[in-house]
């Protein structure tokens, strides 16, 4: 159901900067730098949405195609267009309705949800909000045990698959949140919190729904046997205790019997070691540029891992996406479908639910629309021959006019 300011907010948003503008707006300083920020001086960040820019189209022109398949499956899961949403922490900050939110837009449109271990609702509650598949993303922030009483609940509530973050030895330095006291905001000590309120207040809409909604939330999916759901904690301290090391895949393999699928891979060389502890997909992902600054975009990795994995495992990617051309364009370069992070989340912040579910909208349509014009008639179809690949970037090589492999 939408309500009527909800659909007041969104009736201009035509695209994904809109909904970024509109979170803008309606969020705090500290939640809205916490969503758009990157690690450092935010290079990597910016390079996840440059390479796309980098990339233009090849396309068969004189081709009606009335139908176009857009619905693939991943991991045996079916979705009605390439893309699922990500992992968020935190989503309950940027709107009451969260993780069961953004959960159920997904699953109205037909697509799935990973569920981040940073959420402030009960994994149970995301998983019957959605009519889709839900997966579960695991952090080891409360420790071994916490995540395997996680797990045991993520099981027995169905969900699908299992995501295991492995680029958070530590957390990169995200120098928005250190200016914007995300730490203190979340802390238990009201003097230190003093300077960073004002920015709040200047924020009425989003404190009131804030303080109906109880405040911070807990932890709900990390509870630690004994002490309950941990508080919430900001986002430096989480990353700092959830490091997890190839010798961690074969106890979270043992605790999960489904399919596993490893996130954060940025080399060919780690796609085959996340494949060889049980793999079945792996993320191409530099966490949103929100962890090491100065690694490549994604999109410039995926081919070295698309050929790596050379069909033994799905591969997604995610970063820098904020457009249906942009998903065009990685399904060209190998990516079997991707996850977007940002673009829902703005939509979240901006609107609940129904802002959620108009970026999924506008990703499926434009997703659409691009094929149209490229004419292909289905997303399984898309390769590199559907683009212009400039010298020197990966993958490069020569394709004949509408052949679709290399000669
Ligand atoms: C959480 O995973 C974050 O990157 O903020």
């Amino acid at each position: 159901m939408i309500n009527s300011s909800s659909a007041r907010r969104l009736r201009h948003v035509v695209n994904i900067h809109d909904l970024r503008r509109l979170a803008r707006q309606r969020l705090p300083k500290a939640v809205f730098d916490y969503v758009d920020g990157g690690a450092e001086d935010e290079r990597t960040l910016a390079d996840n949405c440059q390479a796309f820019q980098e990339l233009t189209f090849r396309p068969r022109t004189a081709v009606a195609v009335a139908d176009c398949e857009l619905a693939t499956t991943v991991l045996g899961c079916r979705i009605s267009f390439p893309a699922m949403l990500a992992p968020v922490g935190y989503s309950r900050l940027m709107h009451p309705g969260g993780e069961v939110a953004a959960a159920r837009a997904a699953g109205e449109a037909g697509t799935g949800y990973i569920l981040s271990t940073v959420s402030g609702h009960k994994l149970e509650n995301v998983k019957s909000a959605s009519s889709g598949p839900v997966w579960y993303q695991l952090y080891l922030v409360g420790g071994r045990e916490a995540a395997e009483g996680a797990l045991e609940r993520a099981r027995r509530a169905g969900f699908s698959a299992l995501v295991i973050t492995v680029d958070t030895p530590v957390a990169g330095m995200r120098e928005r949140d250190w200016r914007n006291g995300v730490k203190e905001l979340l802390g238990a000590n009201p003097l230190a919190m003093l300077p960073y309120l004002p920015n709040l207040i200047l924020h009425p809409r989003w404190l009131a729904a804030f303080l109906l909604d109880g405040g911070v939330p807990r932890l709900e999916n990390v509870v630690v046997p004994g002490q309950g759901p941990m508080p919430m904690i900001g986002v430096g301290d989480a990353l700092a205790r959830s490091v997890v090391t190839w010798q961690d895949l074969r106890w979270i393999r043992n605790a999960w019997s489904g399919p596993m699928v490893v996130k954060g891979i940025m080399t060919g060389d780690d796609a085959r070691r996340a494949i060889d502890y049980g793999a079945a997909g792996v993320v191409v992902s530099n966490h949103g540029g929100r962890q090491l600054d100065g690694v490549p975009a994604s999109l410039r990795v995926l081919p070295e891992v698309a050929t790596a994995v050379n069909g033994r495992a799905e591969v997604l990617m995610d970063g820098g996406i904020r457009r249906g051309s942009d998903i065009v364009k990685a399904l060209c370069l190998g990516a079997h479908a991707v996850l977007v992070g940002r673009a829902y989340a703005y939509g979240l912040a901006a609107a609940g639910q129904a802002g959620v579910s108009r970026a999924l909208q506008i990703l499926r349509d434009d997703v659409e629309r691009t094929m149209k014009l490229l004419g292909c008639s289905a997303v399984g179809e898309l390769n590199p021959s559907y683009l212009n690949l400039p010298a020197g970037w990966p993958g490069q090589r020569t394709y004949a006019s509408g052949a679709s492999s290399p000669v």
